[in-house]
């Protein structure tokens, strides 16, 4: 079901579809290769969005695996429970996270692909030992809580670096981006390394979503370093 052999994932953002038609919205991107569904909780971020029920009947509601982008407090609580939910992906904030290791393990415990999540200010540095227990690593480029914020081109250095990192330890995890991807920011990020691309506004305010979807993906896969594929 996964398309795990894609050289770039394109991953809409329902934070920027009408939360009052969740079932067609996610419709309207069925090529995309996952749905990013936002949770906060308005501590980790000034922001409230959703919480388990809405992942559950959104799962029921579409084909598309749900990549669930959790922006919480106390992530070692309720991550595993999104997972149980159908959760296809889940990522926690590790500023937020008392204990990732564990928490990783518990996620892919319960058959969902364990992802970490990095703050703007937050360095990759200190996680280097933590990633062979993680399927992909979640670097923001805009400060998390909202949609359509500008792309933070001062975060490609540690794109590049992490990317570096996972081929220094010989690891098949992927890099996702998250926050002001669009038409003209995402090649800057496949070009660093990123495989995994998380595009809301630019997506959900496009005339023509799912084409937006498969532009974006095109543009990726053109920009992507010849050696990774
Ligand atoms: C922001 C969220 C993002 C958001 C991205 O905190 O994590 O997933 O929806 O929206 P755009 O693509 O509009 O920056
Ligand atoms: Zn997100």
């Amino acid at each position: 079901m996964l398309n795990t052999g894609r050289m770039a994932q394109i991953n809409p953002s329902i934070l920027s579809a009408d939360f009052a038609r969740l079932a067609e919205e996610a419709q309207a991107v069925a090529g995309a290769d996952w749905l990013h569904v936002d949770v906060m909780d308005n501590h980790f971020v000034p922001n409230l969005t959703l919480g388990l029920p809405v992942v559950e009947s959104l799962r029921k509601a579409t084909d598309t695996p749900l990549d669930c982008h959790l922006m919480i407090e106390q992530p070692d609580r309720w991550a595993p429970a999104y997972a149980e939910a159908g959760a296809g992906s889940v990522t926690f904030h590790v500023e937020a996270a008392a204990a990732p290791v564990r928490l990783a393990r518990e996620i892919r415990a319960q058959g969902a692909r364990a992802a970490m999540a990095l703050r703007p200010a937050t360095p990759i540095e200190p996680y280097e030992d933590l990633l062979p227990e993680l399927d992909m690593l979640l670097i923001m480029t805009v400060e998390p809580g909202f949609g359509g914020q500008a792309f933070l081109d001062i975060m490609l250095p540690k794109i590049r670096r992490a990317r570096r990192m996972m081929d220094r330890h010989g690891l098949e995890m992927w890099l996702q981006v998250d926050g002001g991807v669009s038409a003209s920011t995402i090649e800057r990020c496949a070009e660093a390394g990123a495989d995994v691309f998380v595009a809301g506004s630019a997506v959900y305010n496009a005339d023509d979503p799912a084409g937006a979807v498969a532009a974006l993906r095109e543009q990726a896969e053109r920009a992507a370093p010849a050696h990774r594929h």
